[in-house]
């Protein structure tokens, strides 16, 4: 069912502030800041050629980064991305083998147009997994 790592996410309280660090400290390609307002963050991507590591700031009330981002102030990895063939198929499998499925449990669009789900981190070894459907 899992397929490549798709990103590495981190939420930080000041993206203007991370993308500097990432393009000019540590001299990232970094794409132009993306509002997902359906996701509640506002995200950038950082090409680091095997993979891409996700900036996520909060965007707007209730963002589900913001309680994060109060237990870790200054930021920190908040998910890992796998991709997979069929994303209903494995939200289907996963479920059967007692995964929580975090939100309703349909596929919402994510940062790249594709169809994405979270895991719940409790089942994962304390580790938030998005999938995407490749
Ligand atoms: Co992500």
């Amino acid at each position: 069912m899992l397929g490549r790592l798709n990103h590495v996410a981190l939420a930080v309280p000041d993206l203007a502030a991370a993308v500097a660090a990432y393009r000019n400290t540590l001299g990232a390609e970094v794409t132009e800041p993306h509002a997902l307002p359906e996701h509640g963050v506002a995200v950038v991507f950082v090409n680091v050629g095997n993979t891409k590591i996700e900036l996520l700031e909060p965007l707007g009330e209730g963002s589900p980064i913001a309680a994060f981002l109060a237990k870790n102030p200054s930021g920190g990895m908040h998910h890992l991305c796998y991709e997979v063939d069929d994303i209903l198929a494995a939200r289907d499998q996963l479920k059967a083998a007692g995964a929580r499925v975090l939100g309703d449990g349909n596929p919402k669009t994510g940062a790249h147009g594709k169809p994405v789900l979270f895991l719940h981190p409790k089942d994962f070894f304390g580790t938030l997994i998005e999938l995407e459907q490749s």
